[in-house]
């Protein structure tokens, strides 16, 4: 629950503990799981914050890109909640409300900026000249930085979630221990790959042995976690540079990494760019940033959202924003 910029309520139903037996999200599980908790998660988003159905203005749900079970339990109660109430329906793209987080208080960024995204399933960049029209920049051409976060900590015998576990065991770790190749050349490169040093770090877990890497975890979370964290730091920075934009800022869930945002802050202070950095609560999927994204997004009128659907892909150009 939102009231402009204010965020006056953002409850998070976590489901990793039910994933966390299969390393991975099922599907299946997730949309289930949604379903058993929404209304609650919506009843409680209410209380609190303190109001009522009757003192809200519109409804705003996760329209696309995700896993289809997932967004059709949203969409469908979304649906329901707002046809019941007489209320407006804003159907918000994901990226989109990950970029626009850090329109909220208290960080409360406004454009122009650019604006990094790395998640389990997306990491690009975004001109971000007004909130409502982010310009694509630069993408990942495989793997998301979250993925292969999450794909290397498993090799490491890290639990899940991966990113949490592989900052824990990065600490104290040396990160210049190993090397693993940065692909795509250097900061001025917009785009992203991160397949190369997943599969690096394959062969070196593999040569290592399970007692050599069970000795070296530490060092290689380390220089894993820098090979996947540098880039991201140094193209987003070198991208407010060269387009000449005073900020830059960060969400996803990756966004919660604490090397990452050390990185970020040290060469924005030497660029003299202003650095937004969401809480790590409001980096991590939550419903305050769909609240967010859904001012810069056009509402459906009460009551022609009935017929609108969720939608699994991404459009092309990356935000139906
Ligand atoms: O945005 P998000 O919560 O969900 C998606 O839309 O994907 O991002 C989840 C991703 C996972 O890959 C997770 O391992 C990663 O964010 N992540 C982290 C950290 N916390 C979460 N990666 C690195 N360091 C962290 N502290
Ligand atoms: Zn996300």
């Amino acid at each position: 629950m939102i009231d402009g910029r204010r965020v006056r309520s953002n409850v998070v139903a976590s489901q990793a503990d039910l994933h966390e037996p299969f390393g991975g999200v099922v599907p299946e599980i997730a949309a289930r799981h949604h379903l058993g908790t929404v209304n609650g998660v919506v009843d409680r988003a209410l209380a609190d914050a303190g109001v009522s159905l009757a003192d809200v203005r519109a409804v705003a749900v996760t329209q696309r890109p995700g896993l289809i079970g997932a967004l059709l339990v949203g969409v469908a109660t979304a649906k329901a909640i707002a046809y019941g109430a007489g209320l407006p329906l804003v159907m918000v793209d994901h990226l989109h409300g990950h970029i626009c987080a850090v329109w909220l208080e208290p960080v409360a960024m406004d454009p122009p900026f650019v604006s990094l995204i790395a998640s389990g399933g997306h990491t690009r960049l975004d001109l971000v000249r007004d909130l409502a029209t982010p310009q694509l920049l630069g993408q990942t051409i495989d793997d998301a930085a979250g993925e292969a976060i999450d794909k290397g900590a498993r090799m490491l015998g890290l639990g899940y979630p991966g990113g949490p576990a592989l900052e824990r065991a990065a600490h104290g770790g040396d990160r210049t221990a190993f090397e693993f190749p940065i692909a795509l050349g250097g900061p001025s490169t917009r785009d992203f790959s991160f397949a190369g040093v997943k599969t690096s770090l394959l062969y070196t877990v593999r040569d290592l042995g399970p007692d050599g890497m069970e000795r070296a975890r530490a060092d290689l979370a380390a220089s894993y976690q820098e090979a996947i964290v540098r880039p991201l730091a140094d193209r987003l920075v070198h991208a407010a540079r060269e387009h000449e934009v005073p900020a830059v800022a960060i969400g996803g869930g990756v966004a919660a990494n604490g090397r990452l945002r050390e990185l970020i802050r040290e060469a924005g202070d030497s660029a003299g760019l202003a650095v937004a950095m969401p809480s790590m609560d409001l980096c991590t999927d939550n419903a305050a940033m769909i609240g967010a994204a859904a001012q810069f997004t056009e509402p459906v009128a009460w009551p022609d959202y009935l017929a609108l659907d969720a939608i699994p892909s991404a459009p092309p150009g990356g935000i139906a924003a």
